[in-house]
């Protein structure tokens, strides 16, 4: 028997598919490449923007007749989009070849449901009550890197974001949990851990003992063995001098930080309640850069949130030629129901958002190339991480900053440091070749 997964949205989810496909196979299925030949398909989705969401409907409808050529096939919809309101009683009723709809803290329901849906029963659980999301078998898919939950949900309430509501509110994981998993995935083999959250810099303020995510980050500085050790998501709110202070200190501490400003506007950022003005960023940004003077900072920023006028617009292109940001994903704001945003007077009109987002990647794209020009002729260690497809013997990695470098080389390094010169830095892809191996 075989699976399929497909995996929508962001890192969180690219773990939890993780743990799905542990599941998968602690039952006996076996992984493959695509829907049409699995005889399990599982959903794992994503709701933050509404394009996400209706390219999800589109893909899970044209199971439809894949399922009527395969009755035995079961199909499962779990992840963000689930957990929204009345997502799971429309798919219970509108998509009757669904088999399994489960909530974003429903995944150790998901061996019972796939048993049951083995004897023909449909099974919707989007309980958000019941938590157990520690103690899976993992799957893992991204050697040499390994995702690490520390904590889960949200508790910030930005007031155009979902994610709140369909993933409740924040909890931190154990700090003995996470060091034991770290411990084990050093022992495995794994060269470089990404520690997952929504807000990463307020682990630890739920448990009992003063942890903090700068404690844990020593904690993990601490340990022995050449490792890459990178974390996200930054809330500027929250980063302290204390967590800038950590990755200075410990080498194996990536200095690559992703500090999502969403605008550079102080009116637009109090409506998006995301409590800090332009200027404490700005501020935040150079206390950074003046004790890791290596950094790459890396950012998400929306265009076209309720009110946004030209004027808080350039005010966000200013910010990006000030904040120097090594890449910048960039979104249209997109209404999501039951946020406070959504029913916000003055919606941007789609045109007006289209033209800000080319002016804001064109922005972007300057400031990327400048960084990559400066790159030119220097030396940098890098992870080899993988293949890159779409060129003969090409592998890619990153350097510390996180940036994406193509060189020549087998299969056989990925897993290694090497050190690579960069020989072409024409946008955001460098090249180079590797002048020296490390490991
Ligand atoms: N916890 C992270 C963000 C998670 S969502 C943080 O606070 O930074 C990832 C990104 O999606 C956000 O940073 C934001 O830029 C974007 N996003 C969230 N809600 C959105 C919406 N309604 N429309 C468009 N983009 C959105
Ligand atoms: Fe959404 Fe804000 Fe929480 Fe990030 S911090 S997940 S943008 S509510
Ligand atoms: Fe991530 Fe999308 Fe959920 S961005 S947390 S998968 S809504």
């Amino acid at each position: 028997m075989k699976y399929f997964i497909h995996t929508y949205g962001c890192q969180m989810n690219v773990h939890d598919s993780e743990k799905i496909a542990g599941i998968m196979e602690g039952l006996g299925y076996e992984s493959c490449s695509s829907a049409h030949n699995a005889d399990a398909v599982i959903f794992n989705t994503c709701c933050i923007r509404e394009t996400a969401e209706q390219k999800i409907y589109g893909h899970i409808g044209e199971l439809k007749k894949v399922k009527r050529a395969k009755p035995n096939m079961i199909v499962a919809v779990c992840g963000c989009m689930s957990q929204q309101t009345g997502v799971a009683d429309k798919i219970k009723e509108s998509y009757p070849f669904v088999d399994i709809v489960l909530g974003t803290s429903n995944l150790n329901l998901l061996r019972e449901a796939v048993l049951s849906a083995q004897n023909k029963k449909r099974s919707f659980n989007v309980d958000f009550r019941q938590y157990n999301e520690e103690d899976f078998a993992q799957s893992r898919t991204s050697f040499p890197n390994a995702w690490v939950n520390i904590n889960y949900g949200c508790n910030n309430f930005c007031t155009y974001c979902i994610v709140p509501y369909v993933r409740g509110r924040e909890r931190s994981r154990r700090t003995s949990d996470i060091m034991a998993e770290v411990k084990s995935l050093l022992a495995q083999g794994y060269k470089e851990i990404t520690l997952l959250g929504q807000n990463v810099n307020s682990y630890g303020h739920d448990l009992p003992y003063g942890e903090s995510f700068a404690s844990l980050l020593k904690e993990i500085g601490e340990l022995d063995g050449k490792f890459r050790l990178r974390f996200m998501t930054s809330h500027p709110k929250d980063l302290s001098d204390e967590v800038i202070d950590a990755v200075a200190a410990y080498p194996n501490i990536c200095n690559n930080i992703h500090l999502p400003v969403q605008s550079g506007s102080t009116e637009i950022l109090r409506r998006m309640n995301r409590r800090y003005t332009r200027d404490d960023y700005l501020s935040l940004v150079q206390r950074i850069r003046a004790k890791l003077p290596d950094v790459g900072i890396t950012t998400d920023i929306m265009v076209g949130f309720p009110g946004e006028t030209e004027k808080d617009f350039e005010d966000t292109l200013d910010l990006v030629k000030q904040a120097r940001y090594s890449s910048a994903f960039c979104f249209i704001y997109s209404r999501r129901k039951g946020t406070p945003a959504y029913s916000m007077d003055n919606q941007i009109p789609y045109a007006v958002k289209r033209d800000r987002i080319t002016r804001l990647l064109a922005c972007q794209n300057e400031v990327t190339k400048e960084i990559s020009r400066n790159m030119l002729g220097k030396r940098y260690e890098v992870l080899v991480e993988g293949a890159n497809t779409h060129y003969a013997d090409t592998m890619c990695g990153r350097t510390e900053s996180g940036r994406l470098v193509n060189f020549k080389c087998d299969d056989s390094y990925i897993g290694k440091f090497v050190i690579v010169e960069i020989e072409q830095a024409k946008s955001a892809t460098l090249w180079g070749s590797i002048v020296k191996e490390r490991q």
